[in-house]
């Protein structure tokens, strides 16, 4: 079974193929994976503007699956389906992506597949290691921060979310306070490295309180006060502060995950998502799943920022089960994985 997915839900235009046996369970093998960056055009703005995203969505997107089937070696008529992410994202290039893959999928008579953003990168751990549902998720990205039990292909129960700000928009605003530049999380991470993380004593909100939820906002603040008395062009305060913080983040994610394997007891904790590119992070949640008995498992690094590989993944799993989508599906800007409990998503 092959699928194509794209995915246009941010400042990334991605295509890839991903082959899987058709009966099988997890793992597969990526045929092509290409991925452009919109990095020059947001830059000088200092984050994504969603028309210039659209439009440089559709600027490179027949361009990149021309690439992605090259590299491949195959023509559309070798395909089982066409997967794009249908939401939740940046209305626009959302668009973008569902349109080429219904036109696809129409003019070759495949499949279409509309896969949720979300879903892309919870399942995206069972493309490279042999991991069985129920799973406990702690999904990191730049709009999102949520633990949830991952049942199966659209059957999520969700623990837990952010009442505010997403972890990875921390990451970013910190990076933007400090002028490291966007994206910010690879920026942060890189400073860190030389920096004291005990320098500075950073607020860790919802730490050691009961539940699952998560909340950021008064970590942004107080990075954003902490900057504001920082001595000039002090290369040391910057990476102090960048490990302070990233040590802070790590205390608050390992505290919430310890309550969810505690209310809902997993033998393996995954973490996906952006943020899951950060190597310090992995560490600090591979010592806390141990701690519990736990193993945590994590795509690669490559396949946690945004990809297309996640979410042909994703549309293999869904059309195992016979999930496919019609094509008279609109994207969603907003698409919770747990509709019982979505207030935010
Ligand atoms: O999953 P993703 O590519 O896009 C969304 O769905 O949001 O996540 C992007 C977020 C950004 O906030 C970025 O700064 C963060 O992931 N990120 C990282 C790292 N790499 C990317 N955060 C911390 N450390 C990293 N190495
Ligand atoms: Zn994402």
């Amino acid at each position: 079974m092959r699928v194509l997915g794209v995915e246009t839900s941010c400042d990334e235009t991605a295509v890839a193929i991903v082959e899987a046996p058709a009966d099988g369970g997890p793992v597969g093998s990526i045929l092509a994976n290409v991925v452009y960056s919109q990095l020059v055009e947001h830059r000088r703005f200092g984050g994504v503007v969603p028309e210039i995203a659209a439009r440089a969505h559709l600027e490179r997107i027949d361009g990149l699956v021309i690439d992605a089937l090259a590299e491949a070696g195959l023509g559309l008529a070798d395909l089982d389906g066409i997967a794009a992410t249908g939401g939740p994202g940046l209305i626009g290039g959302v668009l973008v992506g569902v349109m080429t893959a219904k036109a696809l999928a129409f003019a070759h008579d495949k499949p279409f597949l509309a896969v949720n953003h979300l879903e892309g990168h919870a399942l995206s751990v069972r493309l490279t290691e042999d991991v069985d549902f129920p799973y406990l998720l702690l999904l990191v990205s730049g709009g999102h921060c949520q633990l949830l039990t991952v049942r199966g292909p659209g059957d999520f129960m969700r623990l837990g979310t952010t009442i505010d700000d997403a972890v990875g928009e921390c990451f970013d605003k910190t990076a933007k306070l400090l002028g490291l530049g966007f994206p910010g999380g690879p920026a942060v991470e890189a400073a860190a490295k030389g920096g004291d993380p005990q320098r500075f004593a950073l607020p860790r909100p919802m730490w050691r309180k009961p539940g699952c939820d998560f909340s950021f906002s008064g970590l942004k603040t107080a990075v954003r006060q902490t900057v504001e008395k920082l001595p000039a062009q002090d290369a040391q305060a910057v990476a102090d502060l960048c490990a302070s913080f990233q040590r802070t983040v790590g205390d608050v994610l390992a505290d919430r995950c310890a309550n969810a394997l505690s209310l809902a007891p997993s033998s393996t904790l995954v973490v996906a998502g952006g943020v899951a590119a950060n190597v310090y992070l992995r560490g600090r949640l591979e010592t806390l799943a141990a701690a519990h008995g736990a193993r945590l498992v994590a795509p690669p690094i490559k396949l946690c920022t945004d990809n297309g590989a996640m979410i042909a993944w994703a549309g293999i799993e869904r059309l195992r089960l016979g999930k496919t989508d019609t094509l008279d599906f609109r994207p969603r800007p907003r698409w919770p994985l747990d509709p019982s409990v979505a207030v935010r998503v």
